[in-house]
């Protein structure tokens, strides 16, 4: 098939798919490092879906009050509902403060306190001596955060003369007997194809919340590196998990930021109580998202949702200051005044649980490294592969991830690859030739899928798998709906072969991009649904209604899931990791549920 395309050939030491949070941090070290970098990305960096984070980064700074990183590692190990690995959360957590100050030092235009200290403000689950206060620890730049991050990354990579290939789109890896050799990718820009070679590739293509009909993601979430990875006969991990955020503009989905709670904002029903009061005595609206969407949900359910159809819950911060909201909530008032046609000023924004995040992906080591089961080993790494961000599982979230933990792993765990490489990768060494029939397989799915000409237009398509997860693999989940879920995915599995695509170009093929964005999320939506089905217990952002407790005797351990061409999920365990990396801190077992 490489015979039919044009191919352009690239060695690099290191190419990193995607220019988000991760992928920019990654970048920018290993630029640093001397080592000679691609990152390929398809869309401008600036555009990658981190743009719109906007709360914050966690981080045991103290800024604002005592803090500890130990507190926040408890926090985070009770968030995840024990599924976290607490030597990866150890990790994280300690190599937070000066991966926050380094930002500061790239320039990041964090918001102020009076005396020039970052500003950090309250978030969901972020406390203070184990459970007992609440922790001011996310640091912000208003409530355009990952705003902020990104151009100062960029900025800083192209400072070191990381090399972009922009709007380029990753298509599959090419792996020789279980290596990873490197990527083959389109460039939408003038139709030509690439055959990237290197030491290392690192992806760092987000998370795959289109899988859903409603979502705070860009449209571009896709998982692209997450469904390469599965096509390479790899696993992925835990993606039964999904978050689900409390505060999605009820119709529109756009997120109004959790720090809109952190500031001061509240939840109220149909009767004006303010609900959470029930759900969380303690923590009460910033208790962890799961339990907050859930509460919602009830709710909604027991009919005390608000709205003609009763259908979603008011968030108020019209108590507010208008010079607060001004300063620290702008980018969300012009989002309600857009989305909702609300002034937060004056009243309530209307909104709903709504899907925000994949816990589950790539399994990962807290360096990046790609694991996977080989020979009854879970922990046998892949060879030239790395996967950071929203698409590794490292796994630090475990069962569900707090609040503005998520910035906070991209510039981890981005630094950490970096930092990775540099210690195991020679500048410059010398690669081996490439397989001769290296890309074949790529090229050969983009061919079918670019000349597909079934009955069946992509949108249909997508519609119909993003309404079976919408319907059927949201808050709460039952074995019954879940196995309805199974059989409608795999009805919607057999229609990819009666695909239709009408653009058979390749320059700004649109059509063709969707396409292959569908077939990656389809291997995606797949996996979730039928690991959901296989996790009998509940276990933080995994609510089944059949299996309400947590069971630690049986589900304390990961879920690997395999996905082939046929759409057979199989599946497969990891242990979670109850040691801490170092002795300064004892390992937290697990507990229970205490909101
Ligand atoms: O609510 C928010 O600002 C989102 C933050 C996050 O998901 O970490």
């Amino acid at each position: 098939m490489t015979k039919s395309y044009e191919v352009i050939d690239h060695t690099y030491d290191v190419v990193v798919v995607g220019a988000g949070g991760a992928g920019l941090r990654a970048t920018l070290g290993l630029a640093e490092a001397g080592l000679k970098t691609a990152c390929i990305t398809k869309v401008f960096p600036t555009r990658s879906h981190t743009v719109a984070a906007q709360g914050g980064v966690s981080a045991s700074l103290g800024n604002m009050g005592e803090d500890d990183w130990r507190w926040h590692m408890y926090d985070t190990v009770k968030g995840s509902d024990w599924l976290g690995d607490q030597d990866a959360i150890e990790y994280m957590v300690r190599e937070a403060v000066p991966a926050i100050l380094e930002l500061e030092h790239y320039g990041m235009p964090f918001s102020r306190t009076e005396d020039g200290k970052i500003y950090q403000r309250p978030f969901g689950g972020m406390t203070t001596h184990f459970g007992e206060g609440i922790a001011q620890r996310t640091c912000a730049a208003a409530d355009r955060t990952g705003h902020a991050m990104l151009h100062t990354l960029y900025q800083q990579s192209l400072r070191q003369h990381a090399e972009f290939y922009i709007e380029y789109f990753a298509l599959d890896l090419i792996m020789e007997e279980g290596v990873c050799r490197g990527i083959m990718a389109w460039n939408l820009d003038d139709g030509t194809i690439h055959r990237f070679r290197s030491q290392m590739v690192i992806i760092a293509t987000g998370g795959y919340g289109r899988v859903y009909f409603s979502c705070t993601g860009a449209h571009t979430q896709t998982g692209d590196g997450n469904a390469m990875v599965l096509r390479a006969g790899l696993p992925l991990q835990d993606m039964e998990f999904v978050q689900f955020h409390p505060t999605g503009i009820y119709g529109a989905g756009c997120l109004i930021t959790e720090g809109a709670r952190g500031e001061g904002g509240y939840l109220t029903n149909s009767e004006g109580e303010r609900f959470m009061e029930r759900y969380a005595p303690s923590a009460k609206d910033l208790a962890s998202r799961d339990v907050v969407s859930r509460a919602m949900t009830m709710e909604i359910r027991e009919g005390r949702g608000v709205g003609a159809a009763k259908d979603h819950i008011h968030l108020h911060l019209e108590h507010l200051s208008p010079e607060l909201l001004h300063q620290r909530l702008p980018g969300i008032s012009e989002s309600a005044r857009i989305f909702a046609g609300v002034d937060v000023t004056k009243e309530p924004i209307p909104v709903i649980p709504t899907c925000h995040y994949n816990m589950g992906g790539i399994p990962a080591l807290w360096s990046g490294e790609v694991v996977t089961d080989r020979n009854g080993d879970p922990n046998t790494t892949v060879p030239g592969l790395m996967a950071i961000g929203e698409a590794a599982c490292v796994s630090v979230h475990g069962a569900n991830r707090l609040g503005s933990n998520s910035l906070l792993d991209l510039v981890v765990f981005g630094r950490s690859a970096a930092k990775r490489c540099a210690e195991i990768l020679i500048p410059g060494e010398k690669q081996r030739p490439m397989p001769v029939d290296a890309g074949d397989a790529a090229l050969d799915r983009f061919d079918r899928l670019r000349h597909a000409d079934g009955g069946t237009p992509t949108a249909a398509l997508r519609d119909e798998m993003q309404r079976a997860m919408q319907g059927h693999a949201a808050v709460f989940r039952t074995g019954e709906s879940l196995a309805e879920g199974i059989d409608k995915l795999q009805a919607t599995w057999a229609k990819r072969g009666d695909l239709k695509v009408t653009d058979r170009t390749l320059i700004w093929n649109s059509d063709l991009v969707e396409t292959l964005e569908l077939d990656n999320l389809m291997f995606q939506a797949k996996v979730t649904m039928e690991s959901a089905g296989n996790r009998t217990e509940s276990r933080g952002a995994h609510a089944r209604e059949d299996h309400p407790d947590r069971d630690d005797v049986n589900w304390l351990k990961h879920t690997l899931s395999w996905c082939g061409e046929d759409g057979k999920v199989r599946f497969g365990d990891r242990p979670v990791s109850l040691k801490t990396l170092t002795n300064e801190v004892q390992a937290f077992p697990p507990k229970a549920r205490v909101y």
